[in-house]
């Protein structure tokens, strides 16, 4: 079958990566995909633009697509699964009204408080007064959040008060995320160690894929400003099989039910990012897509084929899939820009890659490269994933470093520490 992926990072190349390998994937287009995965086999970059959902039906028709995955969540919060049905195709993410759990913080904290779902106390505010007054009431620390969609950048962890306010009129007053922060969400601070629970679900059930963890912020040893993630690894040793049932049973099952309930049934990938604190996994967010680089180590882990998976999602049939990953563990390290998350220069050429992948289980996933006149070069600010599979945890780090170390562009950063939380509970 000809397959469409929409979207253009690190998840989309491995989702590519991924899909590629199913037997039943003839031809894969990437819209808009990016060099990474116009170099997959057997699939090729079409240039959409992943808002105009009347093209890609379009596009769709005339190439014979019979599955469409859709990365990111912009595209998902407006609507595109909905528009695509509408003209008869096969599509793996939620429709607009589910993938509000990620779109809309307030529907998501309604949804989880409605539904018993473990997670930070919190009220959400439209007047900047009262907004003051709930923080000077509760004390820091506590957590600021601008409500609509904000690139991952719209939460601040204040440590006092005044941080907290300071962060209440950047986001109302400010506008420094746009509409976004027209309503902000405030929540109690929790501590703990956090994970990230991807599970397929088809609307009835749900089937959880290896845990993980990512590193949010942009230097080593959790420092500095909040990214879209350096880097990550699988399994995640904080996620204990006991655990892993917990989550199953006290967040995965009522989720389901509670957004069929809703009459918004969810079909595609519910990602839970947790913080397992001393009394258990507690929500910090819901995501209504891959996570990003979460994706990169838990899809090479994954066995049997993607496209079945996702059929099954579609087509209702997910109890009867079993889902198993390779025991082996899944290293990224994520290469970005220098000044990333800050501004950072573009257009600067980019060497090793083909020398990093010569080595067993090393896969570099592009997320901003670009070609221009023939040279691979940054385009953005997380620049590559580079990722290593198989093998003890220990070593699987080592390879993802030696691999990095093949890398080459200038000004290039990335963190160190990319799996230590892990080495330390083995
Ligand atoms: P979010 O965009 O909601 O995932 O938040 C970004 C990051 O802020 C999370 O990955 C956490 O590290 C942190 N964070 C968000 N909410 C909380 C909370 N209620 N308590 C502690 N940390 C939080
Ligand atoms: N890795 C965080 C996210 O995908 O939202």
């Amino acid at each position: 079958m000809n397959i469409l992926v929409i979207g253009s990072g690190g998840r989309e190349h491995a989702l590519a990566w991924k899909l590629a390998q199913s037997p039943r994937a003839e031809r894969i287009f990437c819209a808009p995909g990016n060099p990474g995965t116009a170099s997959v086999s057997k699939a090729e970059n079409v240039a959409l633009d992943v808002k105009d959902f009347e093209a890609i039906a379009q596009f769709c028709a005339q190439q014979d697509i019979q599955l469409v995955a859709v990365g990111p969540e912009d595209p998902l919060c407006a609507g595109i699964a909905d528009a695509l049905k509408a003209h008869g195709l096969r599509v793996f993410g939620p429709a607009k009204a589910a993938a509000r759990i990620e779109g809309s913080k307030e529907f998501a904290k309604d949804f989880m408080q409605r539904c018993s779902i473990p997670t930070a106390a919190y009220a959400s505010f439209t007047e900047v007064g009262a907004a003051e007054d709930y923080i000077r009431k509760q004390g820091a620390p506590i957590v600021v959040k601008a409500d609509g969609l904000a690139a991952g950048k719209g939460v601040t962890v204040a440590l006092d008060v005044d941080a907290a306010i300071g962060a209440v009129h950047e986001a109302m007053l400010d506008k420094a995320f746009g509409d976004a922060g027209g309503t902000v969400v405030i929540e109690e601070f929790m501590a703990g160690e956090e994970a990230s629970i991807l599970a397929f679900c088809d609307g009835t059930t749900f089937r959880v894929m290896a845990s993980s963890q990512d590193h949010k912020a942009v230097f080593d040893g959790d420092k500095g400003p909040n990214t879209g993630g350096m880097g990550a690894y699988s399994p995640a040793p904080v996620v204990t099989p006991e655990l892993q049932e917990r989550i199953d049973r006290e967040i995965l099952a009522p989720f389901v039910q509670g957004m069929r309930d809703a009459g918004s049934p969810y079909v595609g990938i519910i990602y839970a990012g947790l913080m397992i604190t001393e009394t258990g996994p507690r929500v910090v967010e819901f995501n209504c897509r891959f996570g990003d680089p979460e994706t990169q180590v838990v899809l090479p882990r994954l066995q049997g084929d993607l496209v079945e998976i996702m059929e099954a999602c579609i087509d209702g049939t997910l109890d009867q899939v079993e889902l198993a990953f390779d025991a082996g563990a899944c290293v990224a390290v994520v290469m970005a820009s220098e000044g990333y998350p800050g501004g950072y220069p573009k257009g600067r050429a980019i060497t090793g890659i083909e020398a990093a992948e010569a080595n067993d289980g090393i896969a570099v996933f592009h997320a901003g490269t670009a070609l221009t006149d023939g040279q691979l070069v940054t385009s953005g600010g997380r620049v590559l994933a580079v990722t290593a599979s198989g093998g003890a945890l220990p070593d699987t780090i080592r390879r993802a470093y030696e691999a990095v170390a093949e890398v080459h562009f200038e000004g290039a950063h990335y963190r160190t520490d990319i799996g230590q939380k892990a080495l330390k509970r083995l």
